[in-house]
């Protein structure tokens, strides 16, 4: 596909930073955010005349925010996996969701899908996390996950998922930290098929032969997907006290299209289709004894990349749970569309079925009184005006509990903005607007160390800019600036999905 013109914020860096780089502060930086914010995503695109035209393919770029004094040092490093050492040195292309690169062999590809481990899948673009606070992880959505060194933001471990635990084939990117440390997370377990939930033990690194999360993996269940060779698309789930919450939802990945890629030269994406009319079904499993909840639950179709929050709740001493999401509209969200070349500008601006909205589902748990085959689950807006993604909540103090502030960024609508809501009250949001040439991502809480209420601390945000990018602080009470950090002129970010700040405590441990 030919160049078009594109947003020219969205990045494509040929380059990572030397060394970190010193950003001048304005305003007020409160004394007591000190740490470090790690951030990654898609940096690299464009290789001579080539590009990787999905949002999803660019080559992982992590970055970090040393805040500490007052002051505050930015560095970024492109991750050096295989896939971007082969893209460069076979001068060609090797897409998940992109299309396939026309100079690609039949001999090639079929070499690739024979090898369920090949290197091309560790381009892990779309989260870095801490496992048991002492370890960093870049993940994606394939098999790979890559240990990095917090100060140099190298590669010290290429981990695969496939070979500590045969039955999961792929690891996600959001997993929940539990309070040592530990992760669950959901791969794919393509033997079933189905969806297979894993719990990553942290308290297994204190002995020193366990280095890294893999090796304490232990699935807890695998739900089987409602289609034999088809199985939905999934990036996140919930996680209430009791439950996993997984949505099986309207975008389906079919393994018969998969299989037949290879030979046709079609990519991963070429094999999703959205079902419109697949009303949401609603899985659970009990995280203490791993069962899977017999009675099957559904909501409206819908597309989901994101849950906010989930919890449960006694009403009239029957038991439901709310489950938060950042829910698409299935008539009209098309993944496809999320072109690198097209994010930021009117191709994709304001498009029907980018418009991602804050919405509550309830299950209803106490089901004596229903005799239906499946029980239908209400669903609502939390909030109708404005559109939230990349969300983040007060997550170590109020995750799987009720919660009232969500905060999340409008990357979909003009003016691009960092939105608040309070998911209890619709009457209370909070919109913090940027200028023409400024695209802020994922906002980040920092809690004040004595918190007044749920929302007493900070919101960091990664900005990219036309003039100089920055790091935005702002009071996440009403989303008023306090600071900004901006960088100097040689210092050129780019686009990120999500990372997380590692307090001066975590940030000590990780290093
Ligand atoms: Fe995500």
């Amino acid at each position: 596909m030919n160049k078009m013109a594109k947003n020219e914020l969205m990045r494509s860096l040929l380059k990572s930073l030397d060394a970190p780089v010193e950003a001048k502060v304005h305003g007020n930086l409160p004394e007591w955010v000190s740490g470090t914010l790690f951030r990654n995503g898609p940096g690299r695109f464009e290789y001579d005349d080539k590009f990787y035209e999905h949002l999803f393919d660019g080559q992982a770029c992590v970055h970090k925010f040393e805040i500490k004094n007052g002051k505050v040092f930015y560095f970024n490093k492109l991750l050096e996996t295989k896939s971007l050492s082969k893209t460069i040195n076979d001068k060609r292309l090797y897409p998940l969701m992109s299309p396939a690169d026309v100079s690609s062999t039949l001999f090639g590809r079929l070499k690739t899908f024979f090898n369920p481990t090949n290197d091309i899948m560790d381009n892990t673009n779309v989260n870095i996390v801490p496992f048991a606070h002492q370890q960093l992880y870049a993940l994606t959505e394939t098999h790979y996950v890559m240990k990095i060194d917090p100060k140099t933001l190298d590669i010290t471990k290429r981990l695969s998922v496939a070979k500590c635990i045969p039955s999961s084939k792929t690891i996600i990117a959001h997993p929940h930290t539990e309070a040592d440390g530990s992760w669950i997370d959901m791969g794919m377990n393509t033997s079933v098929p189905g969806y297979e939930f894993v719990r990553y033990d942290g308290t297994g690194l204190k002995d020193p032969s366990l280095d890294n999360i893999l090796q304490n993996g232990k699935v807890i269940n695998c739900i089987p997907s409602s289609h034999s060779y088809t199985m939905s698309y999934f990036h996140s789930f919930g996680l209430s006290q009791n439950y996993i919450i997984f949505l099986e939802q309207a975008l389906k990945l079919s393994f018969l299209s998969y299989a037949s890629s290879f030979v046709l030269n079609k990519s991963y994406g070429d094999c999703m289709y959205m079902d419109p009319t697949w009303n949401t079904k609603i899985h659970l499993i009990n995280r203490t004894t791993g069962e899977i909840v017999a009675k099957k639950f559904h909501t409206d179709p819908l597309f989901v990349f994101h849950h906010i929050n989930a919890y449960e709740k006694e009403i009239d001493g029957k038991t439901e749970i709310v489950v938060d999401i950042c829910a698409y509209d299935a008539n009209h969200f098309d993944i496809k569309k999320l072109k690198y070349q097209d994010m930021f500008t009117d191709r994709l601006m304001g498009q029907p079925g980018f418009k991602p909205m804050a919405r509550r589902i309830i299950v209803p748990l106490d089901l004596s009184s229903v005799n239906s085959e499946s029980v239908y689950c209400k669903i609502k807006d939390l909030n109708s005006n404005l559109s939230l993604e990349l969300p983040n909540i007060n997550y170590s103090k109020l995750n799987t509990l009720p919660y009232k502030y969500v905060y999340g960024a409008n990357i979909y609508q003009n003016p691009l903005s960092i939105v608040k809501i309070n998911v209890e009250n619709d009457a209370e949001q909070w919109e913090f607007k940027f200028e023409k040439g400024e695209i802020p991502t994922e906002p980040v809480f920092i809690e004040n160390p004595n918190p007044q209420s749920e929302d007493d601390g900070v919101l960091l945000v990664m900005c990219l800019a036309t003039d100089n990018d920055y790091l935005l602080i702002l009071d996440s009470k009403d989303l008023t600036e306090i600071a900004r950090a901006v960088l100097p002129d040689e210092a050129k970010g780019s686009f990120t999905f999500h990372g997380f700040f590692a307090d001066a405590v975590v940030d000590k441990a990780l290093n």
